[in-house]
């Protein structure tokens, strides 16, 4: 049957009841251990499936087979092989992508209508990554060397990478490091975060259907200072592609150091999004609003700290506040929710301790600021909130908090609203909103960060990418320059005579 005609529900996209396992050598397999844990669907606190709980056992088995892997069959894969199988599981991805975004939903709790949307753009990440499999290319240099000696340089992919992703949007995130592997011709060991695994194990199983040799990509479930620890300290993994805190990414730094792994790490953001009293208001105060809702505020680039020039800052809080109370809050499933809960206890109760310590810093509580009762009760779910009078010192302006929270911090001018947007340990995400092209300028030169948004919020295109500076990391997501983590060059010099 194809998916067209297959009825999918809940349980049908759902594992079932026998625990699911790594995946090794192309094979599902329990932990070495024989352990498992729970995870949970965050809309209602009820556990949906059980995985299998990684070990340093494990992960040594998964960095083994994709060792093999790479130097097996693999191997001799030409680059318009490896950009065929893209484009099969691309096809494939396609064709079941109503049961993957379902998946996805009761995982990670971001709705059907966000999760469905991501349809086109995982398409297009994926197509980007096939062209890029073409786009491999060494230099033949003029050298200065005898004439008989002609040199050269190849690009070689490294080996294997390991991918230690979030749970923020797993569906489409993964594929940052899939790509770059199958691009290459990389063999890779995936380590989801322990809260949103699904649909990595559920796309790792699509490209094997769709002809991945086996090993190539491997996946080991479990925990972050278990499985993910072993994984990044690992000898015989070369590189490291890691999205996550600032403080794993910290840790991850420090492991790289056995065998000298070049990683490259998306971590936290705390960013500026910049409105001008001659700004299009009615595209600026929805656009800012999702700037930062948008998956419930688990967002790395979130424009979380809402610079608003003083003159406007009475009627833009008053528009953003009935913006806000326009915003459906719900489980999921539910066609019309535009916002579903947070991921988890852990981060309801991150969420809450930063909301619920601001006021005595002297921000102001305009909306929301506590979790729905009712039917929501039981999931992880907070209201979206907005503070305002919020000073660029405070802490729920300094710190990350990943939850549906504004800080509307009022400016005076083009050069007060830059110095406060650059007073903060994070580079990841900007934008400025008005109308006059001097203004912008002087902001996308001066905003210190890695991608600047004029007049809109979060698009990302996979061929021009993103990625950031200071405590949130290096290394780019996207364009030309993404593939070098996955590749070394290698200077050949030949001697003719
Ligand atoms: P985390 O950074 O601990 O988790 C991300 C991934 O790293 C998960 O797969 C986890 O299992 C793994 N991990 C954890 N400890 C590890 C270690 N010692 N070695 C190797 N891998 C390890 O983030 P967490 O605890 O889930 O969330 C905490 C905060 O991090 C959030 O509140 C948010 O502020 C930030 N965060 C940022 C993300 C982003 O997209 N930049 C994504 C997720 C979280
Ligand atoms: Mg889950």
């Amino acid at each position: 049957m194809t998916s067209a005609h297959r009825i999918i529900t809940p349980e049908s996209v759902l594992p079932g009841a026998a625990p699911c396992g790594h995946i090794i050598r192309g094979k599902t397999v329990p932990a070495a251990s024989g352990k498992t844990f729970s995870t949970v669907n965050p809309a209602n606190g009820r556990e949906i499936a059980r995985l299998a709980e990684g070990s340093a056992e494990d992960v040594d088995r998964a960095v083994a087979a994709a060792r093999a892997a790479f130097a097996g069959p693999w191997s001799r894969w030409t680059p318009t092989q490896r950009q065929a199988l893209l484009g099969r599981v691309a096809a494939l991805v396609d064709e079941r992508f109503e049961e993957l975004a379902l998946l996805e939903t009761l995982d990670m709790g971001a709705p059907l209508t966000r999760t469905r949307m991501l349809k086109e753009p995982i398409r297009q990440m994926i197509m980007f990554f096939a062209a890029q499999a073409l786009n491999v290319k060494g230099e033949t240099l003029q050298s200065s060397l005898p004439l008989s000696v002609q040199a050269m340089t190849f690009k070689a992919p490294v080996g294997v990478v390991a991918g230690i992703i979030p749970w923020n949007g797993p569906l489409i995130s993964q594929w940052w490091v899939l790509g770059g592997v199958l691009a290459t011709g990389c063999t890779a060991v995936m380590k989801p975060a322990e809260d949103a695994s699904l649909s990595v194990l559920r796309i790792v199983e699509l490209l094997h259907e769709a002809g991945m040799p086996e090993g190539v990509v491997n996946v080991v479930t479990g925990f972050g200072h278990v499985a993910g620890e072993a994984l990044a300290r690992h000898s015989g993994v070369d590189r490291v592609a890691f999205t996550g805190s600032t403080e794993t990414g910290r840790k991850i730094i420090q492991a790289s150091a056995v065998g000298m792994k070049k990683l490259q790490l998306e971590l936290g953001g705390k960013s500026p999004d910049i409105v001008f009293a001659d700004a299009d208001l009615d595209k600026a105060v929805p656009g800012a609003a999702m700037g930062v809702f948008n998956n419930s505020g688990q967002v790395c680039y979130a424009g979380t700290r809402l610079f608003v020039q003083r003159s406007i800052q009475h009627e833009f809080v008053e528009r953003l506040k009935a913006f806000t109370a326009t915003v459906k809050v719900g489980d999921g499933l539910d066609p019309t929710v535009q916002l579903g809960p947070l991921i988890s206890q852990k981060q309801l109760d991150r969420v809450t301790g930063y909301v619920g310590d601001a006021p005595s810093e002297g921000a102001r509580l305009v909306a929301g600021g506590q979790r729905p009762g009712g039917d929501l009760a039981n999931g992880f779910f907070f209201t979206p909130t907005i503070f305002a009078d919020v000073s660029n010192s405070m802490r729920i302006a300094q710190e990350e908090i990943f939850g549906p929270v504004i800080s509307v911090i009022p400016f005076d001018d083009a050069d007060d609203a830059l110095r406060m947007a650059n007073d903060i340990d994070y580079g990841l995400g900007g934008a400025v909103w008005t109308r006059d092209v001097s203004t912008m300028f002087k902001m996308v030169n001066g905003i210190r960060s890695g991608t600047v948004w004029v007049n809109c919020y979060g698009a990302v295109d996979p061929a021009v990418g993103f990625g950031g500076i200071k405590n949130s990391g290096y290394g780019v997501k996207g364009g030309a320059e993404h593939l070098d983590l996955y590749l070394y060059r290698k200077a050949v010099y030949i001697n003719l005579g």
